[in-house]
């Protein structure tokens, strides 16, 4: 018998619901364990989102968040957000900074680390994502597809536990989605991928869970899960 993987992420009984009353997650349970993927589906509005911003204490609901062994509260914050980096569904809520190398640069910075270490992962980062020729401009004038990269060249120079990937293929032209398909596979990191792309699912994850109504109600294959709740 081959040793379970560690979990990196482990969810117990999450609930949440919105000001204004909307139950957005109803008790939910998930374990992500080292090196995998796990895609997640659902319908618009089932609580993929705001369940990944659970895992990076965006929001804090009632039952229990683990991440590498620690229980996320308000003084580990800043511990968990080292290990687990979400891309953004928008990536206009990810983009501040003046230029896209500044952008990348960010994080490494804020977390304390040498000048030339974070120069070495802004260029890595921005490499891997096939975007070293515009690392001077604005985040903001890039294309649509352009600020998808951008962002994920700033959650990758984290050099995270986990990533969160809501959406990540949006915008992105045929070339680009084979190359971030690319990109991800060779990340060590465990990765919980948010889509509507079952083709993209299967060629990421090695299983998927399914969202209905704020409730993970499925898990199992991606082609069985897909099968089973008629998805893609
Ligand atoms: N900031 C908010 N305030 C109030 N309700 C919200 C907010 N964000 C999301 N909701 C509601 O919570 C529920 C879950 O939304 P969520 O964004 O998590 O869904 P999702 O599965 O990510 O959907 P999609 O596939 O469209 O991205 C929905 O009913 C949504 O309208
Ligand atoms: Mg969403």
């Amino acid at each position: 018998m081959g040793r379970v993987p560690a979990a990196v992420i482990e969810v117990r009984d999450l609930h949440y619901a919105y000001a204004g009353g909307v139950e957005a997650l109803r008790g939910v349970n998930f374990v992500l364990r080292a090196g995998e993927t796990v895609a997640a589906f659902g319908a618009n509005g089932s609580g993929k989102t705001t369940f990944l911003n659970h895992l990076v204490g965006l929001l804090r609901g009632r039952g229990a968040v683990t991440v590498c062994g620690m229980e996320l509260t308000k003084e580990n914050l800043p511990a968990v957000r080292r290990r687990v980096s979400m891309l953004f569904q928008d990536s206009d809520d990810q983009l501040f900074m003046p230029t896209v190398e500044e952008d990348v640069a960010f994080a490494p910075l804020s977390m304390g680390l040498e000048n030339d270490e974070v120069r070495r992962r802004v260029e890595r980062c921005l490499a891997a994502v096939d975007l070293s020729e515009c690392r001077q401009r604005a985040p903001h004038r890039l294309s649509a597809g352009q600020k998808r990269r951008a962002a994920l060249a700033g959650v990758l120079a984290m050099d995270p536990e986990a990533l969160l990937l809501d959406e990540p293929a949006t915008f992105l032209d045929p070339q680009a989605k084979r190359a971030l398909v690319a990109t991800l596979r060779k990340l060590p990191q465990a990765k919980i991928l948010v889509t509507h792309d079952v083709g993209l699912a299967a060629s990421l994850a090695s299983r998927a869970v399914f969202f209905e109504r704020g409730r993970i109600v499925g898990e199992g294959s991606v082609r069985a899960v897909a099968e089973r709740f008629s998805w893609g």
